[in-house]
């Protein structure tokens, strides 16, 4: 298993050009399966993820070809089922339910089970896909989904969920009639989704609200799209700036994908301006104190917690960091403290009290985000930091060390 070995101290300054959004990506190649034809995709990571959700979708019979530039040409369906060893590495493998369904009138995808930031049950997912009339049974560990032909109905999740609405909007689209998908859940990879999906020949109107309302059409033709920047990317490269308190233009981002973090990052009193083509992020010399409370799109990304924790504490004073999306998503505190950080979880709330300096340690990644954060704090921390399992990272972050090099950071890949 590699590892980084990471020597702190050094401010990071120069561009990093943002990968396309691994979470926008995963459905978008999970849509293919729709369609009778080959669509092409462009600015697709290259990232572990990716690579599990083309094997899945070969898998079903899909043929794929390409990277950055990828092709999926979906004619024939041969199976329809998604193996645990497959949903087990990536829960968002549960995104070829929908279309599966839609398509071929069953699916037989495992049951994601808990993750390390907690128990993420698809229970919403499997509701909705009732509500479409589907016969849903769940059997040996796997969701099995059968509809002759999935009509449309008015569905309110309980929960805004962000593949649970990707999922049902890709299983309506081939429904009979209208489906409303009520308080959906509001992410700019849901909006890349249904553009995606509309270019197919989808008749899907109010992505990026909580109502979206899909007519149903009786086929769909190939497309060729492109997949958004990726927003939390994007974000841990403006963190990383402010932690090192260098200067980094984080190039090819939709700053409007990333109002709530730029929002408290200024507050910390770091500057953030537009630049042609992205956002410059400078270090402030003092990094303020904030609190943050994690919230569905528009509101501040659970996916950018464990990032700013690190930031924050080697700042001033108290922040408090509550986390609302996810109730066990605190792993990468103790790690945290053992480089030194003055952290405290009381509920669903850390409490972070700024240290002066952290400092090098061996610590292990215990999710994507995780990772990231603690990639972040041995940046700063005094000495060297090693992070191992590092093919957490590798899920959802293409080139990582690279793109760290290359703005000043001494960080090595050991294997
Ligand atoms: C997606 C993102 C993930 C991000 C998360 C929240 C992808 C591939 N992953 O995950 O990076 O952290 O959104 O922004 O896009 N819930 C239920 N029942 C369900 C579904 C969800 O109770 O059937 C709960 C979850 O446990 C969680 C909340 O709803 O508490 C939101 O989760 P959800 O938006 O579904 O997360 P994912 O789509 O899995």
């Amino acid at each position: 298993m590699d590892k980084f070995v990471i020597q702190g101290g050094k401010p990071l300054y120069g561009a990093v050009r943002i990968s396309g959004a691994k979470n926008a990506a995963l459905p978008v190649l999970a849509a293919a399966l729709l369609v009778p034809g080959t669509c092409t995709f462009h600015n697709i990571p290259d990232l572990v993820d990716i690579k599990t959700i083309k094997k899945l979708l070969k898998n079903l019979g899909a043929e794929i070809e390409g990277s950055a530039t990828v092709r999926i040409n979906a004619e024939k369906i041969t199976n329809a089922e998604a193996p645990y060893d497959l949903v087990k590495t990536m829960r968002a493998s549960v995104l070829v339910l929908g279309p599966l369904v839609a398509r071929r009138g069953e699916a037989r995808v495992s049951l994601p089970g808990g993750c390390a930031i907690g128990a993420r049950p698809v229970n919403l997912h499997i509701k909705a896909l009732q509500d479409l009339g589907a016969h849903v049974t769940l059997k040996k560990g796997y969701i099995e989904a059968r509809a002759k032909k999935l009509k449309g109905a008015d569905i309110y999740f309980d929960i805004p969920t962000v593949t649970g609405t990707e999922n049902i909007m890709m299983a309506a689209v081939l429904a009979e009639g209208t489906t409303v998908l009520n308080n959906a859940a509001c992410e700019p990879e849901i909006i890349n989704l249904a553009d995606v999906l509309n270019g197919m020949g989808a008749k899907i109107t109010g992505a990026g609200t909580d109502v979206i309302t899909i007519d149903g059409v009786t086929s769909l033709q190939p497309v060729e799209a492109s997949i958004i920047p990726d927003r939390i990317e994007a974000g841990t490269f403006m963190i990383a700036a402010g932690i090192t308190r260098g200067e980094i233009s984080i190039l090819g981002c939709n700053p409007q994908h990333l109002e709530a973090l730029i929002n408290k990052l200024r507050d910390t009193g770091m500057s953030i301006t537009s630049i042609a083509g992205g956002l410059k992020a400078t270090g402030g010399e003092r990094i303020k104190s904030v609190d943050i409370k994690t919230l569905p799109y528009p509101g501040f990304a659970t996916d950018l917690q464990a990032q700013i924790m690190a930031y924050l504490s080697v700042g001033e004073g108290l922040s408090v960091i509550t986390e609302t999306v996810f109730e066990n998503r605190f792993m990468h505190v103790s790690e945290l403290m053992r480089m030194g950080a003055d952290i405290v979880i009381q509920g669903g709330s850390a409490v972070v009290r700024g240290v002066p300096a952290l400092h090098g340690a061996q610590t292990m990644a215990t999710d994507l985000r995780a990772s990231a954060s603690l990639l972040l704090a041995a940046l700063v921390a005094e000495g060297t930091t090693e992070i191992s399992r590092v093919y957490h990272i590798d899920r959802g972050y293409q080139s990582i060390e690279k793109k760290f090099s290359a703005l000043g950071a001494d960080i090595k890949r050991v294997k």
